[in-house]
């Protein structure tokens, strides 16, 4: 893995080897911290990088760390100024992971949220592809669950759900799936194992509520907007049963990580033809021109480094 050669760590920037916490740290021993991802993407034409819709990365972390009883001296504001300050300490040239953390700093045993000294720190990487098969992904259904808003809540990107996602996901490749779709305890499609899920049915472009136990995914939210604005579809937010993606004309899922990835086949059943769709094909080539700062309509999603 490629990674950053500094990181912000108590409070400023420091080379990466420098940025450790103890291993008897609240949030590492109790999954007790809240993250980000984000990206920065290169733009050869323009030769700069542009972080994609930071301020909603952000307000998303800090509600995150909100939900878990957490407080930091930052704001949104200053955590995007501290973001491009890192990014330009190693003059990044190419497209990048950004990992923003709060955690329960202090360290010592005792399971709670409260009286515990909060810090935040980030860290960056080199861009990998998340989903290798992003193009004609085959998905299973998980026998896991997705933790509920009332275990731990799904719209707040905390470290110890990932455990969650973590058996989501080796189960699934273990069984020679690309990825898999997650079940809520009501039995609907809430999301993959770190990545929201749409389907297309009759031409209308449908993805689960954030009532859903879903994470409340930032490209979720601008493929809604760009396929209402760019592709004139109807997208509807509703719940989604299992067997609905066995008859859906197209299906992809998407995430930061994830970016836009087509499924194609359904525990061995093809969605649709069996190859990725128009209406997934034309979100994937307009997503990619938004996040590179290509489309100047979407300009304010673009931050410049
Ligand atoms: C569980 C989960 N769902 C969905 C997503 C997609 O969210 P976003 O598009 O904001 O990256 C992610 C990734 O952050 C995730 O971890």
């Amino acid at each position: 893995m490629d990674l950053s050669k500094h990181a912000f760590f108590q409070g400023k920037i420091v080379p990466l080897g420098e940025a450790n916490i103890s291993i008897a740290t609240h949030g590492f021993l109790y999954g007790t911290s809240v993250f980000g991802g984000m990206r920065a993407y290169w733009n050869e034409e323009k030769k700069r990088l542009f972080v994609f819709r930071p301020y909603d990365h952000f307000r998303r972390l800090l509600n995150s760390a909100h939900l878990m009883a957490m407080n930091i001296e930052y704001d949104v504001e200053s955590l995007i100024q501290l973001t491009l300050d890192v990014l330009r300490t190693d003059d990044w040239k190419q497209d990048v992971y950004l990992r923003p953390t709060i955690y329960k700093a202090d360290m010592g045993i005792g399971v709670r949220l409260h009286e515990l000294k909060d810090d935040f720190c980030m860290f960056v990487m080199a861009f990998e592809k998340y989903v290798k098969n992003d193009t004609d992904a085959h998905v299973t259904v998980s026998s896991w669950r997705r933790v509920d808003d009332n275990v731990i809540p799904a719209r707040g990107k905390v470290a110890g759900a990932y455990a969650n996602s973590a058996l989501i996901k080796t189960d699934a490749n273990r069984s020679g799936f690309d990825e898999a779709l997650v079940l809520d305890n009501n039995g609907h499609i809430s999301e993959g194992s770190a990545m929201n899920i749409f389907m297309v049915r009759d031409g209308v472009l449908i993805t689960p509520p954030v009532t859903d136990n879903i994470l409340e995914g930032i490209t979720r939210r601008s493929v809604i907007e760009i396929a209402r604005k760019e592709l004139g579809l109807d997208v509807v937010e509703r719940s989604i049963d299992r067997t609905e993606v066995f008859i859906a004309e197209e299906m992809f899922m998407t995430g930061t990580a994830a970016q836009i990835v087509a499924i194609t086949k359904v525990d061995h059943r093809p969605v649709g033809r069996g190859e990725m769709g128009p209406a997934t094909s034309k979100l994937r080539t307009m997503f990619d021109d938004i996040v590179r700062a290509k489309n100047p309509r979407y300009a304010q999603w673009n931050v410049e480094v």
